[in-house]
């Protein structure tokens, strides 16, 4: 079930979604869910600054990263781990141990993922931020990763080096090729979702994920099944819904 939040420009979107977190921040030990990319970026603009005004404190926070690059280490500056530190965890009261990412530079990734997955799985994420690709992937689930699928090993299509080329000078040779990412099943086990998309790329995804047939194509169309999806756009992502 969607409910979809159509808000004037990216910063209400980034406003709409800070208000689901801020609810979320109320619980006793909130888990929250967040993603890397330049989506959320507005978002964790606003987490810091309600921080530093002394708003909020993220003491008993808890934060679970869908995904990782395959290769980077935790202190590779393009990292996931690095990116949400540089833009989130070192401005804010969260203890570094309470952050959760898959160890992009594990000696045995087949043996993390299923130690990833398995934690996840003894714990429940409130809250799931996620952005989306303009193939409709969500974490790093490309197009054709089966509904069913854990925490697993995910080749990068082409498109999506392109797209996130520019975390990586420009250069979409200097994207990995493959990452570690929650799978959709795992996804789908968070209490609720929030998808965050603005700019007219994001249209026919967005589009896919909600009135799309519900296809392994679209990986985001699994979300028709969950039963709290809040999508927030901007006019331009909600263009053809
Ligand atoms: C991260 C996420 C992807 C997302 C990408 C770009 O790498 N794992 O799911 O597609 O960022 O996101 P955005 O379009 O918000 O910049």
């Amino acid at each position: 079930m969607f409910t979809i939040i159509v808000a004037e420009n990216y910063e209400e979107v980034c406003r709409e979604a800070y208000r689901l977190v801020r609810e979320t921040l109320r619980r006793e030990n909130p888990v929250l869910g967040l993603a890397a990319g330049s989506t959320p970026l507005g978002l964790y603009e606003m987490m810091k600054e309600d921080y530093s005004l002394g708003n909020t404190s993220y003491r008993k926070v808890r934060t679970w990263n869908p995904d990782e690059y395959l290769g980077l280490s935790d202190s590779d500056e393009k990292s996931a781990r690095a990116f949400m530190n540089r833009h989130l965890f070192d401005h804010i009261d969260i203890f570094r141990e309470n952050t959760h990412f898959p160890k992009g530079d594990a000696e045995d990734p087949e043996k993390e993922c299923m130690d990833y997955e398995k934690a996840l799985q003894e714990t429940t994420i409130d809250l799931q931020i996620l952005g989306i690709g303009r193939d409709g992937h969500i974490g790093f689930n490309e197009p054709g990763t089966p509904f069913d699928s854990l925490t697993h090993i995910t080749e990068l299509t082409g498109e999506t080096r392109n797209d996130i080329a520019r975390f990586f000078d420009g250069n979409p040779a200097l994207v990995p090729d493959r990452a570690i990412t929650m799978g959709l099943a795992s996804l789908m086990r968070a209490r609720r979702i929030v998808i965050i998309a603005t700019g007219s790329a994001k249209a026919d995804a967005v589009y896919a994920m909600i009135k799309g047939p519900q296809k392994e194509s679209c990986p985001a169309s699994i979300l028709q099944d969950h039963s709290h999806v809040t999508v927030i756009t901007d006019p331009a992502a909600a263009a053809r819904i």
